[in-house]
């Protein structure tokens, strides 16, 4: 895909790029070449493969050109102030591999210098700190699997389906294994003084993007973490060192982590008031609504996914709550009038995703796919129109309604809504 391309209408533009994908067999088979086909011996058995240290930082197989990061050109005014989409329909499992973590920027990717790195702690403390890298990595650790939401997933659709792919309706998710010190240790080093009630975190990025957090979530579960899925941040999640807000809204996770003061009211920044609020009906906002509500989708069959034939299908997605575990996830093939369990294979962890499979016997008839996740606290993903029905039309972000995707008889799958 070329991020370039100016699209004529945003449908028209998506739906050109799912079908150039399909086009240029990116998510199809590749043509057959008889002479590497059984009995033959094939070309890469016939000579010797490349060498080790060739590739001291591995990379996907070139035949792999689909999963990767897409952005949308006219959803932002720049690149520096922008969003990227985790490929989801071309990933499987629960973990997101690095280099396709969707990333979301104010001011652009900062490039910290780990050797000048410093977290400032300060404020209402007994005695205010400041942390090296290797301060960080010094103090004691702990490894948790994270999803991280932005708040603003999904906010296009809410007028309506929008964007063909669940790459760009749900790719502002992403799972990883987080390594890092507990904030609670942090905040333990320096003393909490009687009165501080609330956290501000603030980023050492261009838009020094800063937010407030209740002291009691920052004593619970977050981590100032440095390293993902085993290695180092990577520079687009905030290297060295983002701070892990379990659950909430991924605008609290703040990158490049430089500052921590600890007051008696939260700051108001400008991204908990003219941002990350949500615009209701009779045009009051709601505030701090820091939970990711339980959220499900369909990631293959999906617009960027279509089915190859019929017969034997298998059906995925992710689901993932901010309140706690995943306890059940449904799917439907018929707009939500029948729902069967999915069945949850592998880790079902705390705020973190969990995959899920339905298999179907496919005999080419349409389908109205759709996910319903529900949570360990009994909580049920809504329709899209019972969310409408209480926050309106107005809102960007927190829209966890029910995907649905028309899978079409000749497997071309499409983004619609069933009222
Ligand atoms: N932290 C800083 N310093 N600057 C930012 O622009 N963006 C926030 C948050 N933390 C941001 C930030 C938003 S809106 C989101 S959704 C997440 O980082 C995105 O994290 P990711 O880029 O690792 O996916
Ligand atoms: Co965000």
């Amino acid at each position: 895909m070329s991020d370039t391309e100016k699209p004529a209408t945003r449908r028209g533009f998506l739906a050109g790029v799912a079908g150039a994908a399909a086009a240029a067999g990116i998510s199809g088979a590749h043509a057959d070449n008889a002479k590497n086909l059984p009995p033959n011996v094939a070309d890469w058995t016939r000579q010797l493969g490349e060498g080790v240290g060739t590739r001291p930082y591995g990379q996907p197989s070139k035949f792999e050109k689909d999963a990767v990061r897409r952005t949308v050109p006219w959803l932002t005014a720049t690149p520096e102030s922008s969003v990227s989409f985790t490929p989801l329909h071309a990933l499987d499992g629960i973990i997101t591999p690095n280099g396709l973590c969707f990333e979301r920027h104010h001011g652009g990717i900062a490039e910290v210098d780990p050797a000048d790195y410093r977290l400032m702690l300060h404020g209402l403390v007994d005695k205010p700190l400041i942390f090296t890298l290797d301060d960080l990595k010094r103090l004691p650790r702990v490894n948790k699997i994270y999803f991280l939401e932005c708040a603003a997933n999904s906010g296009m659709e809410w007028r309506g389906a929008q964007l063909n792919g669940a790459q760009y309706t749900h790719g502002m998710v992403h799972c990883v294994q987080y390594t890092g010190v507990p904030l609670k240790l942090l905040l333990e080093q320096a003393g909490v003084k009687p009165g501080a009630k609330w956290v501000m975190a603030e980023g050492g990025d261009a838009a020094a993007m800063n937010r407030s957090i209740p002291l009691a979530k920052a004593l619970d579960d977050c981590i100032v973490a440095y390293r993902m899925n085993g290695e180092m941040l990577r520079p687009e999640q905030g290297y060295p060192a983002r701070l892990v807000v379990p659950g909430w809204e991924g605008n609290v996770w703040v990158k490049w982590l430089r500052r921590l003061k600890l007051g008696d009211a939260p700051w108001f920044a400008r991204e908990e008031t003219s941002k990350y609020t949500d615009l209701m009906p009779d045009g009051r906002a709601r505030r701090f609504t820091y939970v990711m509500d339980a959220k499900s989708v369909v990631t293959s069959p999906s617009p960027q996914a279509p089915l190859r034939g019929k017969g034997f299908t298998v059906i995925s997605g992710l689901a993932w709550s901010g309140r706690g575990k995943i306890a059940r996830v449904d799917v439907s093939l018929d707009g939500g009038r029948n729902w069967r369990a999915a069945r949850i294979d592998g880790l079902v962890l705390d705020k973190a995703c969990v995959r899920f499979y339905a298999e179907t016997d496919w005999n080419g008839e349409e389908l109205l796919l759709q996910s319903r996740a529900i949570d360990e606290t009994g909580y049920v993903q809504p329709s899209k129109t019972e969310l409408r029905k209480i926050r309106g039309v107005n809102s960007v972000y927190h829209n966890n309604g029910i995907q649905t995707w028309l899978v079409k008889p000749d497997g071309e799958v499409e983004n619609v809504e069933v009222s």
